[in-house]
């Protein structure tokens, strides 16, 4: 059914990428290693397909092609990262190599050209292993590594690219790179290397915003957020204890990063939980780290818009669960999802629409009408989805629709929409099994031709028109 409510003139449409998905390239003229280099050919096993990133979709080749169906998607903004060890090959700002600076300028200008801007994320999980081989994001010292990556980055590129994005996902690097080590560097330490690292995450965010503040804002204008990951939380009763115990979810997962960056500190829930738990396990200290008031002071406030990804949702009910210690452990809340919700080809990616809705309105509330850029939001199809991607449709015609309602009904302050992802790509540790894109790949096709998917007409439909029409159903691009 149509609605009547349109995306404002001024919307951001865009799709997003990152680094390690899509370039490949892994070992081309100069480029270190990272952690998943390292990873996906010291162990391949920890794929499930046993794949890895070195030729991914090519994008490092490829870049004219990329270029032409972002311009064939009408879109505004792109989203994509840069490869830090493709800049710095030995993690350190001691070496810049020249190769990736023309890489990267080569697409930022072609992007330009075709009046698309760059949203530019300085990290999307491709840690240099020289830095990994240091401790990575548990030890302090990535504060100033990550401060003289941002500041290279921003004396590079930062003439050209007004959109800054610092981190992608501190809550997906800290607990499954060092919590239930899920994905690289797959450590495992559950509510301790989990609480270290995100530490060092929310201190080098705030290092590399201040770092724009004081040597380079006043000429390059440019903006610089995080992107932060959640799913909506919904109480599963309309009980006191649910509702408490929803709250703490939200907080100690969005919250745990959110709020110090915007309010200086841990949520004050998340520190009680976190200090007390400790003490009852016999911790000499609370395993939560604690900030100075110096870095309370450097950390509060060190955002200009909130890049927000979110693909789900989950009930939430009042009670302990989950491994000792653990993050999950520490919230005294567990979730669960309805059995009647439709699944994506990831089980727990279910389509919950409404969700998205309560969030923004939540963030709203929570962070002081924040402006918000959805920097991702999407739907994972099984490796035999064909380019007839009906679900991703229904996913990305009914989400699109909420967002509509919270930009016109509830008044959030939405700005921009990243849709994940502008291609399929190298999904993690799920490898090629997945696919997120709007355009397909064959993997096993050296060429790697793309080729829009239906989501792709109807997302530039969509673009163009700004409404949203469940009963269109094009067969190609508008000219
Ligand atoms: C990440 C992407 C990933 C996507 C789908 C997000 O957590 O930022 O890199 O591909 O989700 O799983």
């Amino acid at each position: 059914m149509a609605t009547s409510l349109k995306f404002p003139k001024d919307f951001k449409f865009g799709v997003a990428t990152a680094s390690y998905q899509i370039e490949g390239g892994w070992n081309a003229k100069g480029k270190g290693e990272s952690i998943w280099d390292y990873q996906t050919h010291t162990f391949p096993h920890k794929i499930s397909d046993k794949s890895n990133g070195d030729v991914s979709c090519d994008s490092y080749n490829k870049l004219d092609e990329d270029i032409k169906n972002l311009k064939q998607l009408k879109v505004r903004m792109y989203r994509f990262s840069l490869s830090w060890p493709r800049l710095l090959p030995s993690g350190f700002a001691n070496n810049i190599n020249e190769d990736g600076v023309r890489y990267y300028n080569e697409l930022i200008d072609k992007l330009i050209a075709n009046d698309i801007e760059p949203m530019v994320t300085l990290y999307h999980w491709d840690l240099p292993q020289s830095i990994e081989n240091l401790g990575g994001w548990t030890s302090r010292a990535i504060v100033d590594y990550f401060g003289d990556y941002a500041r290279i980055c921003y004396e590079l590129f930062g003439d050209r690219v007004k959109n800054w994005i610092t981190i992608n996902e501190p809550y997906s690097i800290c607990e499954w790179g060092y919590g239930d080590g899920t994905m690289a560097p797959y450590y495992k330490s559950m509510g301790i290397g989990s609480y270290a690292s995100g530490h060092n995450v929310i201190l080098s965010h705030a290092a590399a915003y201040n770092i724009y503040n004081s040597e380079f804002r006043s000429k390059q204008k440019g903006r610089v957020g995080i992107t932060v990951e959640t799913s909506w939380l919904e109480a599963d009763s309309d009980t006191k204890e649910d509702h408490e115990a929803a709250n703490r979810m939200i907080q100690m997962y969005f919250g745990w990063f959110l709020h110090p960056i915007i309010k200086g500190d841990y949520p004050p829930v998340m520190r009680t939980q976190v200090d007390k738990k400790s003490k009852e396990q016999n911790f000499p200290r609370s395993r939560l780290p604690r900030f100075s008031a110096e870095e309370i002071s450097q950390i509060k406030g060190t955002i200009d818009f909130l890049g927000l990804n979110h693909y789900t949702t989950f009930m939430v009910k009042n009670g302990s669960v989950g491994q000792v210690p653990s993050n999950y452990n520490d919230m005294e809340a567990t979730r669960y999802q309805k059995s009647e919700w439709k699944h994506s080809a990831r089980e727990i990616f279910k389509l919950v629409p409404w969700g998205l809705r309560k969030l923004l309105v939540w963030v709203k509330n929570e962070y002081e009408n924040i402006e918000v850029i959805i920097t991702e939001n999407g739907y994972a199809g099984l490796e035999k989805e064909t380019t007839e991607d009906l679900d991703r449709i229904e996913y990305y015609n009914l989400y699109l629709k909420e967002v509509l309602k919270a930009i016109h009904v509830d008044k959030c302050n939405i700005t921009g929409y990243m849709a994940w992802s502008f291609m399929d790509n190298f999904e993690w540790s799920d490898g090629y099994t997945l696919r997120f894109g709007m355009y397909y790949i064959d993997f096993k096709d050296p060429k790697r031709e793309r080729k829009p998917k239906k989501s792709a007409f109807v997302y530039q439909n969509i673009i163009v028109t700004k409404v949203i029409d469940e009963n269109l159903l094009p067969n190609t691009f508008l000219h």
